[in-house]
């Protein structure tokens, strides 16, 4: 009997930011997974799609003045060009907001309400007047019940870590439009999931669909007491689907989500005349979900929950896995650690990544730190030193002969080779890439050291040693394609390669049992640069903010604030939104030296988003350069010639485009909503602000 087919997902990434390294962590796990079943002839699919729904997306289009639809297509479309960029190959790539989406969720909503498991409640919830919208935790900050730290956000406080409900924060403020919500009751649906509650139990503790932590954490920290209800609706205005039989409610985005991965699913079955049912509600498929440690409780307890009473199949496997740090730390965007999947691409070929993720993923949540030395040092010395070098050390010898007619004697390193294929394949399926990884860095060393007792460069000089020359090309070359055949879940391109170079491409991991004789080579090819460390410097700096968010009201000018679309700038909302700083005494202030200015020259500075270089003069000779982030506000035209107030003894600051002199005060909440401080008629550049 052959066995299942497979069916694999990895998270729908939100439609609202982009691709970056740690997201990356997950879509390489799982698409190396996918290309190993496949090399060994299992069938296997794909499945992924942008998650598009919540208030989230639909706060980021009104303030961008844009329907949500313009918004996720754009987002998507970047989404699917840094995906293909490392190689992430899926064989559908859908959205939550399609119309097959709206349709399972219709009839998997029929079957839990048939099932008597939606329960209606009245929920209060803080109401944004202004802004026309409830408000979800994170966009409500204000003082801490707790421990009275100002500044925290509606679910838990970072100074104390006690978590509460927004209602709960004292003095809250809407991040949204800097308002003082109100609160408002609505009603709210529920799914009951207490009622799954046995079911629950044993599928997460059977021991074959979760990895065993987290089904003692499920154990621990749910599964002990009766399982809450699960809000699943909002109500309006929320971008999502309206719940057909509650109008005005919408599914909270975590319903339609993960109904998200059958419809993409339906959407690849069209494509390709296939039935949906023999994906989803079929013995003969099983169903392999990925995803961070984060989003475990969905996986693991709602979603079992509604694919059994909606009579779909249930996960083989869920797979987690942990986050990624840098250099030890949480990435972060102002040590420019937080680097995007396309900044990446530009500095660095995508196979390095792909290789080092390999090289530290295992099969448990444990975090992975990308540690940008070992990183450097790891692609150079086992890819470039140990993998390709085999190629590049004997293919141009035999370019003009070929293999040789039958396989030299290579005291057993190709069968050596070809029986460790074993062991290598059940690391890959045990997603032990580490181990894999280690095992053919391992046969690399051998080859290699066949390389150096048999000096491939020194028969090369000796006319009466030619066949020995083929010989020992052959041998390297073999086992070169047989490392090759090994990596190919980890290094499509290289794979691709390889088989151009011997005219014989890589098919199937059973290609590492045969040996290449009598066939001609190609020229050869370069196949792989060394990483330069100078590039991942590059990179680096480039991730970094071109306003370091450290410089006094920078952040307030240059950084992409949640704010409002219109603050109205003579009320006390503005105040609101950003409570006074603690008091200061006069000697604190004068420490400040602010001076008037008069802008001479302004200029665009084409590579940076969100910056003008204004030169500015403080009277007589003293001329400055001061970099503005205020570029979605004005154009230079209208800075020339005009008076400014800017801090003049701030300290000089190195940034990529050129040293910053100084700083230009402006109020406003950042973008377009930045207003330039002005100065009556009658004062001078240089003049001191009192
Ligand atoms: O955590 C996230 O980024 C979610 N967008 C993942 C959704 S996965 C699935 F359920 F759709
Ligand atoms: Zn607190």
């Amino acid at each position: 009997m052959s066995k299942p087919k497979i069916l694999v997902t990895a998270a729908l990434p939100y439609a609202n930011g982009h691709i970056h390294l740690g997201h990356l962590v997950e879509y390489l796990q799982t698409d190396i997974w996918v290309r190993f079943q496949k090399l060994t002839g299992r069938r296997c699919i794909y499945i992924c799609a942008d998650d598009t729904h919540g208030t989230a997306i639909m706060i980021r289009a009104r303030q961008e003045g844009r329907p949500e639809e313009e918004w996720i297509a754009e987002m998507q479309a970047a989404h699917e060009r840094d995906f293909a960029g490392f190689d992430i190959a899926f064989d559908n790539y859908g959205s939550t907001n399609s119309a097959e989406n709206k349709i399972l969720c219709d009839g998997i909503w029929g079957s839990l309400r048939q099932s008597g498991l939606i329960v209606e409640d009245d929920v209060e919830q803080l109401f944004d007047t202004v802004a026309g919208t409830f408000l979800a935790d994170r966009f409500v900050k204000g003082t801490c019940p707790n421990c009275k730290a100002v500044d925290q956000y509606g679910d838990n406080c970072s100074a104390c870590g006690a978590t509460y409900a927004p209602t709960d924060l004292i003095d809250p403020v809407s991040t949204l439009s800097g308002s003082t919500p109100v609160k408002k009751t609505a009603k709210h649906l529920f799914v009951q999931l207490e009622q799954l509650h046995e079911f629950l139990d044993s599928w997460t503790q059977s021991g074959e669909h979760l990895q065993s932590e987290v089904a003692n954490y499920l154990k621990g920290h749910f599964l002990g007491k009766p399982l809450r209800d699960w809000d699943v609706s909002r109500p309006a205005p929320y971008f999502g689907f309206e719940i057909p039989d509650s109008p005005g409610n919408y599914w909270y985005v975590w319903f339609d989500a993960p109904i998200g991965y059958i419809a993409s699913t339906w959407q690849w079955c069209q494509k390709n005349g296939e039935s949906l049912d023999d994906w989803w509600k079929s013995d003969d498929t099983e169903i392999h979900h990925f995803i961070g440690k984060d989003i475990t409780y969905f996986h693991t307890l709602f979603w079992p929950g509604v694919l059994k009473t909606a009579g779909y199949s249930l996960p083989k496997f869920v797979h987690i896995h942990g986050f990624l740090t840098v250099d030890g730390e949480k990435m972060s965007k102002s040590k420019g650690t937080q680097i995007s999947a396309s900044t990446y691409l530009k500095h660095l070929d995508p196979a390095f990544l792909r290789y080092y993720y390999a090289s530290k993923l295992g099969p448990r949540l444990d975090d992975i730190d990308l540690n940008l030395t070992e990183f450097a040092n790891k692609v150079n010395s086992d890819l470039i030193g140990k993998v390709i070098n085999l190629a590049s050390r004997t293919a141009r010898f035999i370019e003009s002969v070929g293999l040789s007619k039958a396989y030299p004697e290579d005291g057993g390193l190709f069968r050596e080779f070809a029986d460790s294929g074993e062991k290598i394949a059940q690391a890959y399926d045990q997603l032990d890439y580490a181990r894999a990884t280690r095992l053919i860095m391992e046969l690399a060393d051998k080859a290699n050291a066949y390389v150096e007792n048999n000096a491939p460069w020194a028969l090369k000089k000796d006319p009466e040693r030619q066949q020995e020359l083929q010989d020992v090309c052959t041998v390297v070359l073999n086992l070169f394609r047989q490392l090759c055949v090994y990596l190919t879940p980890i290094l499509p391109r290289l794979s691709v390669q390889c088989g151009e170079l011997l005219q014989s491409p890589i098919q199937s991991w059973s290609d590492s049992q045969t040996q290449l004789v009598g066939s001609p080579i190609a020229k050869f090819q370069h196949l792989m640069q060394r990483l330069l460390p100078e590039k991942v410097q590059m990179m680096i700096e480039e991730s970094k903010p071109e306003v370091p968010a450290e410089t006094a009201g920078a952040e307030q000018v240059a950084a992409p604030v949640s704010g409002p679309t219109s603050v109205p700038t003579d009320s006390g909302d503005a105040l609101a939104a950003e409570p006074l700083a603690p008091t200061c005494t006069i000697e604190d202030f004068a420490k400040v030296d602010l001076r008037v200015a008069r802008v001479i020259k302004a200029e665009e500075v084409p590579e940076a988003r969100k910056l003008i270089k204004l030169t500015v003069s403080l009277g007589g000779d003293n001329v400055r350069t001061v970099f503005a982030g205020i570029k979605a506000a004005y154009t230079p035209e209208q800075l020339i010639g005009r008076l400014v107030v800017i801090v003049a003894n701030l300290q000089p600051r190195q940034m990529k485009f050129g040293l910053s002199e100084g700083m230009v005060t402006a109020a406003g909440a950042g973008g377009t909503e930045v207003f330039l401080l002005g100065v009556d008629s009658g004062a001078v550049p240089g003049h001191r602000v009192h």
